[in-house]
């Protein structure tokens, strides 16, 4: 425990982790995020706290899609190489292996669970580091059956992006 109360609550929220993948017509990144919800039943909506600094706003606000990449426990090793920024690592996507969501054409990493793709209708900046990015979901698939309580979580990982 510390003296800052908020930082150690904040940290006690468990999260999802998944990667977000986004493109345009001549290029495609891959990252990883835990701060994604859905946010409306109808439309079916997803928002995402988006670092302004990462490769990808630039790549959202450009093709104006990204799809949620989902993935079992027992799979984390997919999802570990992207943690690092196209900016630091610019051949991050060498070693990626995916096909493409067939409606936004946004990657979809081989041995992911499931995804869902989204077309984005608003990016919100609220004042802070993090832009609210909300999409409507346009598609999506599920390529490995499984409870929520299968899926790769943060807490699982013993990871933290919080506070
Ligand atoms: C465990 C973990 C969770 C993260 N969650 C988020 C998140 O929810 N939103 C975000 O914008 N960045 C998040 N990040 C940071 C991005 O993954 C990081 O800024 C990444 O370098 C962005 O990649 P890009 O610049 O290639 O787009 C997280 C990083 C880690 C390690």
């Amino acid at each position: 425990m510390s003296s800052d109360k908020a930082k150690d609550a904040l940290e006690m929220m468990p999260y999802g982790f998944y990667s977000i993948t986004s493109c345009t017509d001549d290029d495609a990144n891959i990252m990883v995020a835990n701060w994604v919800t859905q946010a409306s039943f109808e439309p079916r909506l997803i928002a995402l706290g988006l670092q302004q600094t990462s490769y990808t706003h630039g790549l959202i606000e450009k093709g104006g899609s990204f799809a949620v990449n989902i993935f079992k426990q027992e799979d984390s090793e997919l999802i570990t190489p992207f943690t690092k920024s196209r900016n630091k690592k610019p051949e991050k996507m060498e070693e990626a292996s995916y096909s493409q969501a067939p409606v936004t054409g946004c990657p979809v990493l081989d041995g992911a669970a499931a995804y869902i793709e989204c077309r984005v209708i608003r990016i919100i900046d609220v004042g802070g580091d993090h832009d609210i990015v909300v999409g409507e979901v346009v598609g999506a698939d599920v390529m490995k059956e499984g409870m929520p309580a299968d899926m790769l979580t943060l807490p699982k990982l013993g990871w933290s992006y919080a506070g």
